[in-house]
């Protein structure tokens, strides 16, 4: 076997399932899971019909790269969402969700001979630690700070782990802290790709659900900003999951630097990970429209705007910049507040430790999740806001 795979950790979701097993949630009340960030909105008509209507597409192999017309539909979006010019030629590449292609773009770029490390937003989406561990390279965890609306502290890393660093994992909007990377700090990121020569990876798969007036900043729009057209050492990973709620279509493109791309086609030839051409037709169909779009984004902005007020009395917590969960903080250890949350008002949130790694402050450990706990208020408004006011009594109840 493959002696790498004993690195991996359990999955988040196994571990609270671990932390449950001896809990016996509160019967009375209908269960509501808050725990796991699957978006839960209904999947538009047209894309289903799209899907639908192209079902002659199963008489045939697709093309690994894709057809041009899916690739011109994600460049477009890209110009309009961003105001940014791609190759759909050499600058795109559809991927089945961003998921699989966080995952293979490591197995791309990292080179396991040179004691290669990956840095991480600490926490971070499982995947790219398992991306890390499987390719050879040696995940470097760098925290987020609340004080500075939880954006990474990546002057933080050590020039010697910088040297050795082949791959950085940018998630913006985060998940799950939703802070989106401003332009200065992505000025700094491209500065550091520079000197040291590593590769970023930007995971923007929650560009679109956001609650200012402002969309999030991308990071090829910050990189056109600044002059890098080229896009050097740099590949975005989107999808349409969260944005047209079609996570189970799996659908995505990455774009970005076309040397990058062009080596990571010729892995993904290989590793057989084409997507299906009628998945293409209907992606090409949810890229060109941006109705559905707005819609699911003010369904978000509504949902959190009610439920908001509710929990911001008993809980550490405030409106993200974007994406869908709420990171809160809690009194106390946010394991024991999951367990006793299910146990007297069956719901379930995730504990934010499980999404992080131990990190350095002053030269002590600690897990930049704990005290906090995620939420993912994916369900309809009425089913998050029945979960918060619970949740208001049981942090109620606690404190007496
Ligand atoms: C930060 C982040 N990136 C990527 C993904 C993968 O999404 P998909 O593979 O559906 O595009 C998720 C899914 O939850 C996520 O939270």
């Amino acid at each position: 076997m493959n002696p790498l795979l004993s690195r991996l950790q359990p999955y988040p979701f196994e571990r609270l399932r671990q932390l449950f097993a001896d809990v016996q949630p509160n019967a009375a009340c209908r269960p509501i899971s808050l725990g796991i960030g699957e978006p839960r909105h209904p999947t538009p008509a047209f894309i289903k019909e799209s899907l639908a209507a192209s079902l002659a597409g199963l008489a045939s192999y697709p093309a690994t790269a894709g057809v041009p017309a899916l690739r011109e539909a994600c460049a477009g979006w890209l110009q309009r969402r961003y105001g940014i010019a791609a190759d759909p030629a050499t600058q795109v590449l559809p991927v089945n969700g961003s998921r699989e292609a966080l995952f293979s773009f490591a197995q791309t770029v990292i080179d396991p001979t040179g004691d290669p490390v990956v840095v991480c937003p600490d926490p971070f989406y499982q995947i790219y630690e398992g991306a890390a561990l499987l390719a050879g390279a040696q995940p470097y965890y760098v925290a987020t700070e609340p004080q500075r609306n939880f954006a990474v502290d990546w002057d933080s890393v050590p020039p010697e782990v910088w040297s050795r660093t082949q791959l950085i994992y940018v998630c913006s909007p985060g998940n799950p802290t939703g802070a989106v990377v401003p332009l200065d700090e992505w000025r700094r990121l491209f500065e550091l790709s520079d000197r040291h020569g590593f590769v970023i990876a930007s995971d923007e798969c929650y560009s679109e659900i956001y609650f200012s007036g402002q969309a999030p900043l991308g990071g090829l729009e910050a990189a056109a900003q600044l002059g890098r057209t080229d896009f050097r050492n740099l590949v975005m990973f989107t999808s349409l999951s969260k944005r047209s709620n079609v996570p189970g279509m799996r659908s995505g493109f990455v774009a970005g630097d076309a040397a990058l791309l062009k080596q990571f086609l010729l892995y993904r030839t290989y590793h057989g990970s084409a997507m299906s051409p009628v998945v293409q037709q209907a992606s090409i169909a949810a890229w060109n429209d941006e109705q559905h779009v707005v819609a699911n984004r003010a369904q978000y902005q509504e949902k959190f705007a009610r439920v908001l007020p509710l929990l911001q009395p008993v809980l550490d917590v405030r409106l993200p910049d974007a994406g869908f969960y709420l990171w809160a903080g809690v009194d106390g250890s946010d394991t024991a507040f999951a367990r006793e949350l299910l146990a007297q008002y069956n719901v379930t949130v995730l504990p934010g430790s499980y999404l992080a790694r131990d990190a350095s402050r002053s030269g002590a450990p600690y897990n930049p999740g704990s005290g906090r706990v995620r939420m993912a208020l994916v369900a309809e408004t009425a089913e998050c806001m029945e979960a918060a006011q619970r949740i208001v009594q049981f942090v109620q109840s606690r404190a007496n």
